[in-house]
């Protein structure tokens, strides 16, 4: 990329030489901003880097993966592809602060083997394998482009082991060949990737398996056919040789769980498979099966890596054994993990009670996941200003999965087919029915840390009339945690109404998050989130959204609307937005003007809404203490 060698005058001397602490000073926060992807080199690293999150000191982050307990130490390991060149990863005691494995986050696995001249992608941990070592199943790459839009190059991905024996500092390769070598015989594959290792009680009994076996996914796709997952498992208590079950779950090529409302589509082809199993407190090898998925698909007959659709989605089921004696996959429900067009590759883990974040917060059995954020669009904001930020991307907040109960009033509002939750049980007497959908909420430790910043509680209120009403206390910064309950009228339901907040929020920019009954959204309008963005390809304004269903429920009797339950993350430019522990949609907000910190409420259409116990933490943690 050419830059323009004449400054701007908004900046003082050349940033690229001036020290980190300095970078900031150097831009103007109260003026109108330049074109960004002119200004030199490194000097937008301080404007949005958030706080809180994982992302590596600098360059891309790529996809979440190689995650495991250390059964040495009981310390958890968090890894992401990074630059596009391995794996990098990081510590954490407290699933609140990280420490890099290695110096300036470099890779603890990199290309360039017999195996994988050209790539290593995504690979997960067999905490206890070869010699009791973590041991690493990933993705060996050969030959690209890898495209499922494409016709599929033979060889181009295998998978791979590595052992670790330095902690994970360094995952050092098998000197041999891979140990599963291709694809099974005659598939004519879009994909055929990122190998997640799990074990399942079910899938024992089912497959007649030693107990404590452990499987793997792969994931991918047919041409012509529909996205796919092949299922394998572990022959050799030295995991040389997995033994092919089948293609337990598929999909038809562009389809969806039900009418594609509440779980996007399947897709073209399948990524970043994960399969676990959830009873209500977490994790329990023989809870109900739940998968995280991400599908590619596009929109166009004429397909174009530009429009790309990237799902981000869960996934619960049965299995069973065809007649034939294969085991077979059968979804009874999915959803969204994450809503965010940006958020994509989920990876998490088994964290066990006995792991040292779990015996410090006294938290049972768990399953942790991280969702990519993509930093520039899949690579596709055109002049998204990346050399001059020098880092891209980030994983959002870990999140605790678990099995989510609702007793609900039985109307056509729960009784939905084709939904992200499921019918479990139904009381006559009462006129109720047990829901059952996927628990997704901030980890505990993470969430408690985030909310011991500097609390101020602002006064509830009943609002009737539309507009916006400022904060009496509105951070002063953009790092902040905003937690309040929002009740509704049943007569909401048919109304218009939109409610909840602006954020980052000043005379030249906001950031408006609703809820609105018209399409049971919970939207994030960014046209007006940064002024960047009318200066700066790339930053991107689009509005954000996702479907969240308010049920009716039984308050003492009588008929009543749930509450939204909502908690806002600003991590600066990262905004995360959960409610009622079912629903998660995060993107990015640029702001720029140094003034943009206000919080107002917000309210439109005829109708009520009452907001109760709106609470700030402001100062969010520093995710690593130990980074210069
Ligand atoms: C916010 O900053 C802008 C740009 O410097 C300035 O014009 C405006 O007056 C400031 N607003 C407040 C409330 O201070
Ligand atoms: C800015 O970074 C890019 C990418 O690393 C590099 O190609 C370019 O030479 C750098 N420009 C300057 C002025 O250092
Ligand atoms: C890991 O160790 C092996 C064996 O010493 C070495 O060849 C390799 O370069 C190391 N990998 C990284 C990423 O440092
Ligand atoms: C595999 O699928 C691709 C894309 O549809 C097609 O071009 C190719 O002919 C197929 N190969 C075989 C062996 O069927
Ligand atoms: C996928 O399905 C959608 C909805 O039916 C349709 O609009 C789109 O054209 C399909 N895409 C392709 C590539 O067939
Ligand atoms: C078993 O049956 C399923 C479903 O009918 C089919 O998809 C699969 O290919 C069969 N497997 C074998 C090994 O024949
Ligand atoms: C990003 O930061 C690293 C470390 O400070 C530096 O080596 C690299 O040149 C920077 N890249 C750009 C594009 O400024
Ligand atoms: C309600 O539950 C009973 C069992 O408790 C079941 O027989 C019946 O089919 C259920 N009815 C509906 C409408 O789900
Ligand atoms: C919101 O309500 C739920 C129960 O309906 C409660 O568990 C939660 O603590 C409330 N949140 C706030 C911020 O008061
Ligand atoms: C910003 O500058 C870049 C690099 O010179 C240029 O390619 C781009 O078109 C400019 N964007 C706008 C919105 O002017
Ligand atoms: C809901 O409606 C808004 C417009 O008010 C739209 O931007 C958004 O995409 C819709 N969301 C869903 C999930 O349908
Ligand atoms: C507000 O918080 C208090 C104490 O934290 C709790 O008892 C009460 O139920 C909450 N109210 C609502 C409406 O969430």
């Amino acid at each position: 990329m050419k830059l323009p060698s004449a400054a701007t005058g908004l900046f003082l001397g050349t940033a690229a030489a001036t020290p980190l602490s300095l970078r900031s000073s150097t831009l103007n926060y109260n003026m109108a901003p330049p074109n960004l992807s002119t200004l030199p080199n490194n000097s937008l690293y301080e404007t949005w880097r958030p706080r809180a999150h994982v992302l590596p000191p600098n360059g891309q982050i790529g996809d979440p993966c190689m995650h495991y307990t250390d059964p040495a130490t009981g310390v958890f390991h968090v890894g992401w592809l990074h630059d596009s060149a391995g794996i990098a990863g990081a510590t954490t005691s407290d699933l609140a602060t990280y420490t890099d494995l290695n110096p300036n986050g470099g890779q603890a696995i990199v290309p360039g083997g017999i195996n994988d001249p050209v790539g290593v992608f995504d690979g997960s941990v067999i905490p206890s394998g070869i010699n009791g070592l973590p041991t690493l199943l990933y993705t060996s790459v050969s030959y690209l482009p890898i495209h499922w839009s494409i016709p599929y190059t033979r060889g181009s991905e295998t998978q791979s082991l590595a052992v670790t024996t330095d902690s994970g500092r360094n995952f050092t390769k098998l000197d041999q060949g891979p140990v599963i070598p291709g694809p099974p015989f005659a598939a004519n594959v879009t994909a055929f990737r990122d190998p997640y290792v799990f074990q399942n009680t079910q899938l024992d009994t089912l497959t007649s398996s030693q107990s404590n076996t452990w499987y793997t996914v792969i994931s991918g796709g047919i041409h012509n056919q529909g996205p796919t997952q092949f299922l394998y498992r572990q022959y050799d208590p030295d995991f040389q040789y997995w033994e092919y079950l089948g293609q337990w779950w598929s999909e038809p090529t562009n389809s969806t769980w039900g009418d594609g409302t509440w779980a996007g589509r399947w897709g073209f082809n399948f990524e970043t498979g994960n399969v676990f199993s959830l009873n209500e407190e977490g994790y329990t090898a023989d809870g109900e099966i739940f998968g995280t998925l991400g599908t590619e698909g596009s929109d166009l007959p004429i397909v174009k890596q530009l429009t790309s659709i990237h799902d981000q989605l869960w996934v619960a089921g049965s299995v069973a054994k065809n007649t034939n004696g294969s085991v077979e996959f059968t979804p009874s429900m999915a959803g969204f993990l994450d809503w965010g067009f940006s958020s994509y590759a989920a990876s998490g883990k088994v964290l066990p009670a006995t792991s040292k974040p779990s015996t410090q917060s006294g938290a049972p059995d768990r399953y942790i996941s991280y969702v990519w954020l993509t930093g520039d669009q899949y690579g596709q904001a055109e002049g998204f200003p990346t050399n001059q930020q020098n880092w891209t991307g980030a994983l959002l907040l870990p999140r605790e999965l678990k099995v989510q109960s609702l007793d609900v009033v039985d109307n056509a509002l729960s009784r939905e087919e084709g939904a992200s939750w499921r019918v479990e049980s139904n009381n006559t007497d009462a006129g109720t029915v047990e829901l059952r959908t996927l628990g997704i909420s901030i980890a505990r430790e993470t969430e408690a840390k985030l909310l011991s910043g500097k609390p101020s509680v602002e006064a509830g209120r009943t609002v009737s009339s539309a507009g916006v009403l400022p904060f009496q206390h509105s951070p002063e910064s953009k790092f902040f945690v905003l937690k309040t309950n929002i009740s509704f009228p049943a007569s909401a339901r048919q109304s218009g109404l939109q409610t909840g907040f602006q954020i980052l929020a000043s005379e030249s920019e906001h950031t408006s998050i609703y809820y609105q009954f018209a399409n049971e959204s919970v939207v994030i309008d960014r046209s007006n989130t940064s002024a960047a963005a009318q200066t700066t390809s790339g930053i991107d304004s689009f509005t954000e959204s996702g479907k969240l269903r308010l049920f009716d429920v039984l308050d003492g009797g009588e008929e009543s609307v749930e509450t939204l339950d909502l908690t806002i993350v600003v991590d600066n430019s990262i905004l995360e937005v959960y409610a009622n522990g079912r629903f998660a949609l995060s993107t990015w907000v640029r702001s720029w003007y140094a003034n943009s910190t206000e919080i107002r409420f917000l309210h439109n259409g005829v109708g009520q809404a009452t907001f109760s116990n709106v609470t700030v933490s402001e100062g969010l943690y520093n995710a690593w203490p130990e980074r210069a």
